[in-house]
């Protein structure tokens, strides 16, 4: 079992919701932790909350890459080689994909994908030289699995976190790093008001905040789930190597319909003219996959 006490934390969206929670529990594990986030005001508000030593603030937009890597050494320069990564950042634009400006498109990749990739280019290397194994926590949502007309490009986003973690998870086993996905349902949390940090520069084709709508987010997300209990539910994860964590049980049935319906929709056609090569092939891929998962989750 992975041993988190004396271990360097860098999170991501580490000032505000999940983020800061998951930097709690960090410290109450005896981790020194990095909290990185572009809102720097609330990066000085979470620090007077954790009256502790051995976190720092960094500001941070996730999507630039220079920005992550100047940040990466600042961490490590005051807290040593971070074994230990939480790309959580992200933000959220309740709208749906037909109604929405490459602008838009340009934001939310940039910050729930792109942010995603610039952590784990940054880190990866880094975690793999220090060679003290440890574990990345990349925050996607249950939006990467279950989608309805909006929010589209949120859910384009969540699907390929899900996916490059998974592919990573295979990759960065044998180095003794874990990789998780975290799928929360509902958060009680700011991410209703994205709006405050759309950069200027991605603004001129965005459609005008609806401030009714933007208020019926933060009541609803008054119901989510505290990011404590999400934060110790993540450690938990972590601490059994799990793939994915789903911190919201009540999403199971709605996965088991799902699964249920994605089957469906294949088909018994009849073996076409290269069935029996390419199947034969594919069972080689097929072992080769199933030995991947047993690797990844053999870890000590
Ligand atoms: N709120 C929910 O209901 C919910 C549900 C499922 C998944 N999530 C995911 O959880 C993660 C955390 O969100 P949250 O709900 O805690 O929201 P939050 O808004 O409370 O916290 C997100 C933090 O990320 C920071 N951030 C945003 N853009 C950034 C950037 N470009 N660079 C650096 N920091 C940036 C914000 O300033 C904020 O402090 C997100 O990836 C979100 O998509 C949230």
């Amino acid at each position: 079992m992975l041993q988190l006490s004396g271990r360097t934390a860098f999170v991501t969206g580490g000032a505000n919701g999940i983020g800061l929670g998951v930097a709690r529990a960090l410290l109450a594990e005896g981790c020194k932790v990095a909290i990185a986030d572009i809102r720097e005001d609330a990066i000085a508000a979470a620090l007077k909350t954790l009256d502790n030593q051995d976190v720092i603030g960094v500001p941070l937009d996730v999507a630039s890459r220079s920005g992550f890597a100047d940040a990466a050494d600042r961490a490590e320069g005051k807290l040593g080689p971070v074994s230990l990564l939480f790309n959580n950042a992200g933000i959220n634009l309740f709208q749906t994909i037909d109604e929405s400006s490459y602008d838009d498109w340009d934001w939310v990749m940039g910050v729930n994908l792109h942010g995603v990739i610039n952590g784990v280019m940054t880190f990866a290397p880094r975690m793999k030289a220090a060679g003290q194994g440890g574990h990345i926590v990349n925050t996607a949502s249950m939006a990467s699995f279950l989608c309805g007309p909006a929010p589209g490009i949120y859910n384009t986003t969540k699907f390929a976190v899900r996916g490059m973690s998974e592919s990573l998870r295979y990759s960065l086993a044998p180095h003794g790093i874990g990789v998780s996905v975290l799928c929360p349902g509902l958060v009680k949390s700011h991410i209703y008001a994205s709006d405050e940090i759309r950069p200027a520069a991605l603004s001129a084709n965005a459609k005008p905040v609806d401030g009714a709508a933007v208020d019926r987010l933060a009541q609803i997300h008054q119901f989510g789930m505290e990011p404590d209990v999400i934060a110790a539910r993540t450690i938990d994860g972590i601490r059994e190597n799990r793939f994915h964590i789903f911190s919201h049980p009540e999403f199971r049935d709605e996965l088991d319909t799902l699964f249920g319906e994605i089957l469906a929709d294949f088909r018994d056609y009849p073996e076409d003219a290269g069935f029996s090569q390419r199947t034969g092939f594919e069972k080689i891929r097929r072992e080769s996959y199933e030995s991947a998962r047993r690797t990844a989750r053999a870890r000590a």
